[in-house]
């Protein structure tokens, strides 16, 4: 060792100077420095991508000569050993090691010596980074499909139990037509079946594996790409490596299909929160997710949709900070991509919290079947009805809409619904009315008369519901 290495490996011993780059420093990185720049207190979650890389990576210098039987050996031994400290709770994780990758080469090495320092040949924290994220995340988008399927289930179940179930439809939150509960709630199947194909969507594209590009040029050792990209399950090697180190789509992508769902998800409590409230009287939320209040004794409050609401903010907001984390860096890695840990994962975890707790409450909605009955007779939901009856009958829709715009007129002052009125009365709007008219002012007509694909009639429903039972 000539003195000018002596020296260099001598600073990288001292304590506080990092042993993975310590070698051109003449001083300790400062204390706050430190802490300000590590991300092991977040990214220490990824550490099983990180081994499952770091063993692909090993045999795949292995298989290209560049690694040797006995080192590849220690390497994949010293690794399970890291594995298991680390999952049994032994593993001390350091801040002056800045992050997962370092913390854990740091303790390969000081098991098994200089074979842990080979790891890193022809790799960079770089494209390690970019690859464990991409595994990490795609583990976890199959969480998020299983946990949106289990509530597709539950909205399935509910909806096969309230399938003749009539309430009233809403547009512009004004009574409108009469619906069944049962098309209500598939219509919220829908949302989530449209969630569920963005986040397979998103999985698929990301499905291509990092390692190989190094820091951002690539290496000069004659790896293979392919074998470690089969190894870890990836469709292929990313084409450039580049783009490979810089590129967060994916954590955008995701964060964005999130944020969707997150809106589906709102939008539901919303009308969960409306329909268990006294004005509205609908359904009622089992006790297990509702909390009471320490002042009013009355009180059942419907917390669970209200925070699912809530935290849907907290989401988008997340997306929004990874779009601007990434929109003015340049290529390749800037240290600016440490910062997508914290808002991608705070999503996964809002994410697959506020899926499990809608999976769980969905199915044990309870209806008050009279109450929603009563709500749709009001607000004239059948003048439709009565419309559509009136150009059976020959007249243009047209003139129909202003004979029963009338007859609502009249009706509202009378103070009753439109099934109330008797047939003279009704006669007077038009002689075109018969006795057969009373037929389709009820709800259970109008619901009925809906039968076509994607219609609100119960027979419609049945069958959609076992389309969809086919679906998840
Ligand atoms: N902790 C870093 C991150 O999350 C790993 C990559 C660091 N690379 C570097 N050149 N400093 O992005």
């Amino acid at each position: 060792m000539s003195t000018k290495d002596q020296k260099k490996s001598a600073k990288a011993d001292q304590p506080g100077v990092n042993q993975s780059w310590g070698g051109r420093f003449s001083e300790e990185t400062d204390a706050f420095v430190k802490a300000f720049t590590a991300s092991v207190e977040f990214d220490q979650r990824m550490y099983k991508q990180d081994i499952a890389g770091s063993r692909a990576h090993a045999r795949m210098l292995n298989k290209v000569s560049v690694l040797s039987d006995e080192d590849l050996t220690a390497i994949l031994k010293g690794l399970d050993q890291v594995e298991q400290e680390i999952e049994t709770g032994r593993f001390e994780w350091s801040v002056s090691l800045e992050d997962v990758h370092m913390n854990i080469e740091a303790r390969l090495t000081a098991l098994i010596g200089d074979a842990g320092k080979r790891l890193h040949t022809g790799r960079s924290r770089n494209d390690q980074v970019a690859t464990d994220i991409r595994l990490y995340l795609r583990e976890q988008i199959g969480h998020v499909i299983r946990e949106a399927r289990r509530l597709q289930q539950g909205m399935l179940a509910l909806a096969e139990k309230e399938v003749d179930t009539i309430m009233p439809g809403f547009t512009h939150l004004q009574v409108a037509q009469p619906v069944t509960f049962g098309h209500h709630i598939l219509a919220w199947f829908e949302m989530i079946a449209r969630d569920i194909s963005r986040f397979a969507d998103c999985r698929e594209r990301m499905n291509q594996c990092p390692l190989g590009s190094a820091a951002l040029a690539g290496t000069s050792y004659p790896i293979d790409r392919a074998f470690s990209a089969k190894e870890l399950g990836f469709n292929a090697p990313t084409a450039n490596s580049l783009d490979a180190v810089s590129d967060r789509d994916f954590a955008i992508e995701f964060c964005s299909a999130s944020a969707m769902l997150m809106t589906h998800l709102s939008r539901m409590s919303e009308e969960l929160v409306l329909w268990s409230s006294a004005q509205f009287n609908f359904i009622d939320l089992p006790d297990r997710f509702c909390t009471g209040s320490s002042i009013m004794p009355q009180k059942k409050n419907p917390d669970v949709p209200e925070l699912v609401r809530g935290k849907t903010g907290r989401v988008n907001g997340n997306l929004v900070s990874l779009l601007t984390l990434m929109k003015s860096q340049p290529l390749a890695y800037n240290k600016d991509n440490q910062e997508d840990k914290e808002p991608l994962f705070d999503t996964l975890d809002t994410v697959l919290g506020s899926l499990r707790a809608f999976a769980d409450m969905v199915p044990a909605i309870e209806c008050k079947h009279a109450n929603m009955y009563a709500a749709a007779k009001q607000g004239f939901s059948t003048a439709t009805d009565l419309a559509d009856y009136l150009v059976r009958k020959g007249l243009p829709f047209r003139d129909a809409h202003e004979v029963v715009g009338s007859a609502v007129a009249a009706a509202l002052k009378k103070q009753r619904d439109l099934s109330e009125l008797s047939l003279d009365e009704l006669r007077g709007f038009s002689n075109m009315i018969d006795e057969d008219v009373f037929e389709v002012l009820t709800l259970e007509g109008s619901v009925a008369a809906r039968n076509h694909i994607g219609g609100t009639a119960p027979e419609q429903v049945r069958k959609a519901i076992l389309d969809a039972k086919k679906r998840v």
